[in-house]
């Protein structure tokens, strides 16, 4: 039996050519490229406005471009009709943004488990399974809690469990330590770190030089164009992970 490998499945996502406009007269995306390999972290900076977000959105299947295409998983999401389009965004996708978006009157667990019933799974099997992930990601103790006695770093790695409930490939964050002190948000990070060496791709937007350094490569938007590009080693003192820092945005500081 031959087990395939997530290198031979070629990128996990594949944009070419993305714009975006919104009538009547705002460009927001002047025709950007992306591709994602299996497990590669990338991190996506650049002032408010350049259109992070919307590329995220549009990568996601979750805004439809105004040109351009995005394959996921190998897939051409722009052929596909609004429930195949949902169902490859469900198995493939798994989306973490600034505000958590718990929903307030379900457990942790159910929380959780919601993704995976969305998917078809039974209550007990979903909750089983959300169980399962809690653990792995060291947040059982959290369980029955409810959302609204969280803090916001806990929030926020619940919130980074349900996205990656599904075993998706790839996770899109939209500034995921945009709303959190420094020690709740190295608690995210470690724990992105994790999900990550587990093999899940991540395109992350952040506004923090420090987090982006964790990432393999960082991509600099400007007007709704990728202005710059670096690859940053695997090595800690690599001098790129703390020099980038003259091309972030002066807001950021
Ligand atoms: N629905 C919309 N209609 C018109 N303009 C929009 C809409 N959504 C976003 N924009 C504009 O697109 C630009 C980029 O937005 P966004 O992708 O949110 O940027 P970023 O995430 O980098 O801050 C902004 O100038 C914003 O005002
Ligand atoms: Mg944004």
């Amino acid at each position: 039996m031959t087990v395939a490998c997530p290198a031979d499945r070629g990128p996990v996502l594949r944009a070419r050519g993305l714009v975006k406009r919104f009538p009547p007269d705002a460009t927001v995306l002047r025709g950007v490229d992306l591709d994602v390999a299996a497990g590669e972290w990338v991190a996506v900076m650049g002032p408010s406005g350049s259109g992070k977000s919307t590329l995220l959105h549009l990568v996601g299947g979750l805004e439809t471009p105004t040109a351009g295409t995005v394959h996921l998983v190998g897939t051409a999401i722009e052929g596909l009709g609004e429930s195949a389009r949902a169902r490859l965004r469900r198995r493939s996708v798994g989306v973490l943004f600034q505000a958590y978006n718990l929903v307030p009157h379900l457990s942790v667990t159910d929380n959780v488990a919601l993704p995976l019933r969305l998917a078809g799974q039974s209550r007990r099997q979903s909750r089983a399974r959300a169980a399962e992930l809690l653990a792995r990601l060291h947040l059982s103790e959290l369980a029955g809690a409810m959302p609204g006695t969280l803090s916001g770093g806990q929030a926020q790695r619940v919130a980074l469990a349900r996205a990656i409930a599904n075993d998706v490939p790839l996770l899109l964050a939209d500034e995921p330590t945009g709303a959190l002190d420094t020690d709740a948000a190295r608690s995210v990070i470690q724990l992105l770190r994790e999900v990550h060496a587990a093999g899940t791709a991540i395109v992350m937007v952040t506004h923090d030089h420090r987090v982006a350094s964790v990432a393999d490569r960082v991509m600099f938007m400007l007007d709704g164009e990728v202005v710059d590009e670096r690859v940053l080693s695997g090595e800690e003192d690599d001098p790129s992970r703390t020099t980038f820092a003259h091309l972030v945005p002066l807001e950021a500081w």
